[in-house]
């Protein structure tokens, strides 16, 4: 009984410091559309196939603005993390440039992660704005956690390798894209709630 309930804690423990750890790739994504707007990443230019690269849904604005607003809630959760003591909030690492970079390389990941979900949207001829559903939801966590095991290899082995946290992440991020991306429309920043 004991072991059992030190094992439902360890899993929720590991759930929980994932999504903890991966809020600056959700957040990311997110408040690209409050900066968005202005130039479009692909200067407006098209593919071979005569479809936008990118389109106009993907902006350096939005790219710069959500990169820089993952980077400070990075701040803010390392300094929370370092008051409260709990394993359910880790920091990002106790070595500061790495409590920096982790938080930048997820947000930018994510934005990255993002725009390549629409260069395969434009490929596949699915308009921007259009609905699409896994593409629109998960590429941005993939890309933004295949970033982190490339440049932070220790750090996402320890944090995002494991059943419970990649189950908690790939639950809970359409979730709250979809329930943010409905926010933003009530809000009146997106044309679409999706
Ligand atoms: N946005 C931006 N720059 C980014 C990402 C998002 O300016 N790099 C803004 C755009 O105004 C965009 C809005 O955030 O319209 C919502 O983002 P998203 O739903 O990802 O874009 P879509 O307009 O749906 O375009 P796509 O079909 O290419 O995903
Ligand atoms: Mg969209």
């Amino acid at each position: 009984m004991y072991v059992y309930a030190l094992s439902v804690s360890g899993i929720l423990v590991k759930a929980v410091a994932a999504l903890w750890l991966a809020i600056p790739a959700l957040a990311a994504n997110s408040t690209a559309v409050l900066f968005g707007g202005g130039t479009p990443i692909d200067f407006g230019r098209t593919f071979p196939d005569g479809k936008r690269i990118l389109g106009n849904g993907k902006t350096w604005r939005g790219l710069i603005g959500g990169g820089a607003a993952a980077a400070f809630i990075g701040m803010i959760q390392q300094i929370i993390s370092c008051y409260i003591h709990t394993p359910y909030l880790p920091v990002f690492s106790m070595v500061p440039s790495e409590a920096i970079g982790i938080p930048i390389v997820l947000g930018y990941g994510a934005l990255i992660g993002d725009s390549t979900g629409s260069f395969i949207k434009r490929r596949l001829g699915i308009g921007r704005g259009q609905k699409a559903y896994l593409l629109d939801q998960l590429t941005f966590l993939i890309v933004a956690l295949f970033f982190v095991a490339a440049l932070y290899h220790s750090f996402f082995m320890e944090y995002f390798w494991n059943i419970s946290a990649l189950t908690m992440l790939f639950i809970i991020t359409p979730l709250l894209h979809r329930i943010v991306n409905i926010i933003g429309y009530k809000m009146g920043y997106k044309d679409v709630p999706w």
